[in-house]
């Protein structure tokens, strides 16, 4: 596989692009590279110590090797992988399938080298009920692959007890346990504990590492490889891209650039970072990229503990497809967002545009060109359209996606996700702040006994209840 390359473009942030009140002049570039080296060696630090066990992950083979293992023993007999999961057990693997596998992959067996894949990360009743409706009877050639590092996730813990049941009473307790695999803590847990008693076959998230940077480990390898995705490849450009990231001279480093970036803008207005790709495949990307930053960054304290309230609001949108519903906004707009295209150079595929129809000769300029060129220009123009109205815009330049680059950029998006947290000076590694809906759905849901320090799980139910039930009076 040709490897080639990502690259981060930022001319189009610069002052002497949009104007100097808008972009990066030369003076405040120069603080943000003295504020920003000292981190870069933080991080790398942090990393020794074990606080961040994520950068190490490209350079586990065991890792892969365990994955390999397991998809030679199940490939065979699978036609149909579903993966239960949600929030960082979930988003990578399916913006993995995505870029790498083609559009019509469940659709089109001559299009796929696996088993169809579904990833439920909803509790949809109809959703789930129309796909076990049609999996009921294909239930010995379908592989669920239940991942969750604590096990008490109600979501999939939820959907594990469906299928378990639906498993148990089609195809007994054997069936059971060869369609279903584990993917969890290393030691404790709910899920580890279910599949000891079970015998279900597992794989492992690592030790300290949180769903959102946990794609390149088990969770996100191993639906990858069942799918024929490449994941040597995909660990290498991850590794390579280590390399680039580590580099202690600021602007010898993408990931350092790029947060730096970022957080001269949020400090400068720019509350919103949309992530904009022109490719189909990278949608879901924006998507994963979209958790990491959200989880990682929005955080109410500091480091010192002191209120801060901080966090760029993620923002996802698609060339062209919103050029067509969001660029409105985005130049008239308030001029409160920084702009991410994900633009690539080489498409696996292209198709030509046919000629006009005698009736359409204005159409005539478009006959015989490539949809690839019409992508790219599009990305172009809107580019050109955003910086006439002093929009900040950086591009991620793909050579072509595969699963090298694919490597690279989850890595790179990692790694610029830590040192925006170094800079906002914030742990970028916790979300205290989801622990509330979770515990209240619980409560909700009908969970007994102590909730909090003699506060019972009933008492939290009739508190939501009291400021959440509707009152008719305004109902219209
Ligand atoms: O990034 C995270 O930590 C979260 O999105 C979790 O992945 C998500 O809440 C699911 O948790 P679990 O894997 O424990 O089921």
């Amino acid at each position: 596989m040709p490897k080639t390359e990502i690259k981060l473009y930022y001319k189009n942030v610069m002052a002497d692009v949009i104007g100097d009140k808008h972009g990066i002049s030369d003076s405040q570039f120069q603080n943000l590279t003295e504020r920003t080296s000292p981190l870069i060696s933080q991080i790398n630090e942090q990393r020794k110590t074990g606080k961040t066990p994520y950068r190490d992950l490209p350079h586990k083979n065991q890792i892969a090797e365990q994955v390999m293992e397991l998809v030679e023993e199940v490939k065979n007999g699978c036609e149909i992988l579903v993966v239960l999961g949600i929030g960082g057990s979930a988003l990578g693997n399916i913006a993995l399938q995505t870029a790498l596998n083609p559009y019509m992959y469940n659709l089109d067996e001559t299009q796929r080298k696996g088993p169809q894949l579904f990833v439920f990360d909803n509790v949809d009743p109809s959703q789930f009920a129309s796909f076990l409706n049609w999996d009921i009877d294909k239930l010995d050639k379908t592989i669920f692959n239940v991942i969750s590092k604590s096990g008490r996730t109600a979501e999939t813990a939820s959907q594990f007890m469906i299928v378990r049941q639906m498993l148990l009473e089609e195809l007994g307790p054997k069936g059971f346990r060869n369609q279903v695999i584990a993917t969890t803590d290393t030691r404790g847990g709910t899920l580890r504990s279910v599949a000891s008693n079970a015998n279900l076959r597992t794989l492992e998230v690592p030790d300290g590492v949180g769903g959102r940077f946990s794609v390149l480990s088990a969770v996100g390898l191993f639906s990858a490889a069942m799918c024929g995705i490449d994941i040597d490849s995909l660990l290498t450009g991850a590794r390579d891209m280590d390399e680039k990231v580590s580099r202690a001279d600021f602007l010898e480093n993408p990931a350092a650039i790029n947060a730096a970036i970022n957080y001269h803008f949020y400090n400068n207005g720019k509350r919103n970072s949309v992530i904009m790709p022109y490719s189909y495949s990278l949608k879901d990307m924006a998507d994963w990229y979209r958790q990491l930053w959200a989880e990682s960054l929005g955080k109410r304290f500091d480091l010192n503990k002191s209120e801060v309230w901080v966090g760029p609001t993620p923002v996802k949108a698609l060339g062209t497809t919103d050029q067509h519903s969001q660029v409105q906004l985005y130049r008239e707009g308030p001029n409160d967002k920084l702009f991410t295209f994900l633009q690539v150079n080489n498409f696996t595929q292209d198709v030509k545009i046919g000629p006009a129809p005698d009736c359409a000769a204005e159409l005539e300029f478009l006959a015989g060109k490539d949809l690839s060129v019409l992508l790219k220009n599009e990305k172009i123009a809107t580019e050109f359209a955003l910086l006439q109205d002093k929009r900040p815009c950086l591009t991620v330049l793909f050579d072509e996606v595969n699963a090298y680059t694919v490597g690279q950029f989850i890595y790179l998006f990692e790694v610029t996700t830590s040192l925006a947290g170094a800079l906002f000076n914030i742990n970028t590694y916790d979300q205290p702040a989801v622990e509330l809906g979770k515990e209240a759905t619980f409560a909700l849901m009908g969970k007994s006994g102590n909730y909090n320090n003699d506060y019972t799980y009933e008492q939290f139910a009739g508190d939501i209840r009291a400021k959440t039930n509707v009152d008719e009076n305004f109902l219209i």
